[in-house]
């Protein structure tokens, strides 16, 4: 049986690296923090206890995870790794007979599958420490493994390691799994005497070994999953590979994208099977699309809804919205927040809505504005129809009845309603409210002067 054992995560540096106002591990890769997705990686090995060291924008970083079941230590100063540890001592002095991990939370591509034969081996080897590592043809910015023949002596950092150290290619991973007794009573005998004048957790490995403490480590071929994010150019990187992860899981649950490189699906979004994703595609945030949909070329959505068989043409922007089955939209139409299609309605070129429910079947094929409307089913919105729905000071709602036919050019003025089955003439301006079945029409009457141009002419 496993043994049970903590997680701490080490998330208390700036980051300088990054040249950022924000904390390196608030940022994000597909909607998710690195912080969180290290979070939803040490999940799912189901440890019994989780500990953050946090120190620099402590508030952020906590209110960030504040959904998770997770505590928080607080590094007040950020002196270097093993100082971080060293923070969370109090929290792990009742826990010394169990198994620890550590991990940078800058390791945003880890995966608890590699992590599990990780665990088993330093359980069943019964080693002091064991720890990741990798053997990678550019080692540079990681912590380098001096060894004497083919045993281990200790970790070197780049910064305080001579030219032909650097040129080892076995590195340090950043994720540690100690017994915590043994790590407790080496933590206090880490020095800060190095170039970078900090505690440095990987001073632990030759502490033990030195007090002939068994220290092993796994190695992993998954080189992808232990790149340390340490600069923006890394995001960008890192972010492809998580990127090209979610498409490949999405084509795995029967989607079809057209063009992986350049389909930009956040993690946290959800697709229904036979659904076509055409290029340049992006879905945001927690959007949930149906089945059998089809997304044509430059959609984005954020945080909406799509129900089955909808078909969002090219150019459009969607925003937490949502769309009902079999619906229609585009190309080039813009929904703002609460905007409710229901089934089998049409929105066509140019149209633009806002908090507006527009009912079942109804259409909008060009050019529209509805902003705080209310459409019920069957409706007819002509060319060029504007809500003005705002009077400088306060919003006020258009309401339309079912079946209703709106001609062209109409604007609405807002409060005002437009009864059940009721006409509008093209070209009025609404400002009083039409009853059902009615006919209503503002535009001043035609007048014709015959011959204006040749006596115009003349003068
Ligand atoms: C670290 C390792 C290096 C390894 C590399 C793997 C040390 C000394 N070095 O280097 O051997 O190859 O990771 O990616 O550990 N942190 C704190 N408090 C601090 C300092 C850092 O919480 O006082 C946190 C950071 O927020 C970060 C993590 O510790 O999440 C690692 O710090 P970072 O500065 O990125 O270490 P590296 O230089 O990458
Ligand atoms: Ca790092």
């Amino acid at each position: 049986m496993k043994k049970e054992f903590l997680v701490l995560i080490l998330a208390a540096g700036e980051g300088t690296r990054f040249k950022s106002e924000k904390i390196k591990v608030l940022h994000t890769l597909m909607g998710k923090s690195m912080l969180q997705l290290v979070l939803d990686c040490v999940f799912r090995l189901r440890p019994e206890k989780i500990h953050i060291v946090v120190g620099y924008q402590k508030e952020d970083v906590m209110k960030a995870v504040l959904s998770r079941k997770v505590d928080f230590v607080f590094q007040k100063r950020q002196l270097g790794t093993a100082h971080a540890v060293l923070a969370a001592r109090e929290v792990l002095k009742g826990d010394r007979e169990r198994d620890l991990l550590i991990i940078n939370a800058d390791l945003p591509l880890l995966r608890a599958e590699t992590l599990k034969p990780f665990l088993s081996l330093h359980q069943k080897e019964g080693n002091s420490l064991t720890f990741l590592s990798a053997e990678l043809e550019n080692p540079a910015g990681f912590g380098r493994i001096l060894r004497s023949g083919d045993k281990i002596i200790k970790i070197i950092e780049e910064k305080d390691a001579t030219p032909s150290q650097r040129r080892i290619k076995e590195i340090n991973a950043g994720v540690y799994l100690f017994k915590i007794k043994d790590l407790l009573q080496a933590l206090p005998k880490v020095s800060n005497q190095n170039k970078k004048k900090e505690y440095y957790l990987t001073d632990v490995i030759e502490i033990l070994i030195n007090e002939n403490k068994k220290v092993g480590l796994y190695k992993t071929s998954l080189l992808e999953e232990i790149t340390g994010i340490n600069s923006r150019y890394e995001l960008a990187k890192a972010i492809e590979a998580i990127r090209e992860r979610k498409v490949k899981s999405l084509t795995e649950k029967g989607v079809t994208v057209y063009d992986p490189s350049t389909a930009w699906i956040d993690l946290d979004v959800k697709i229904g099977q036979d659904t076509t994703i055409y290029s340049s595609v992006i879905v945001e945030g927690k959007t949930v699309i149906g089945s059998q949909c089809q997304l044509y070329p430059f959609v984005h959505i954020i945080n909406s809804r799509l129900g089955d068989r909808v078909k969002i043409l090219s150019s459009t922007m969607i925003e937490e919205s949502s769309i009902g089955d079999e619906a229609q939209v585009g190309p080039f139409t813009h929904f703002r927040p609460k905007t409710v299609i229901q089934e089998g309605a049409k929105v066509g070129n140019f149209v633009e809505m806002k908090n507006t429910t527009f009912g079942k079947h109804s259409k909008a094929g060009h050019l529209t504005y509805l902003g705080d409307c209310k459409v019920e089913g069957k409706v007819n919105i002509g060319a060029g129809t504007i809500t003005c729905n705002y009077d400088g000071k306060k919003k006020h709602k258009t309401f339309i009845g079912e079946g209703a036919f709106i001609g062209s050019g109409t604007e609405l003025v807002a409060p005002v309603k437009i009864g059940k089955k009721a006409y509008v003439g093209a070209g009025s301006t609404i400002t009083e409210n039409v009853s059902s079945e009615s006919l209503a029409i503002s535009r001043g009457k035609q007048v014709q002067i015959l011959g204006w141009t040749r006596k115009k002419g003349k003068k």
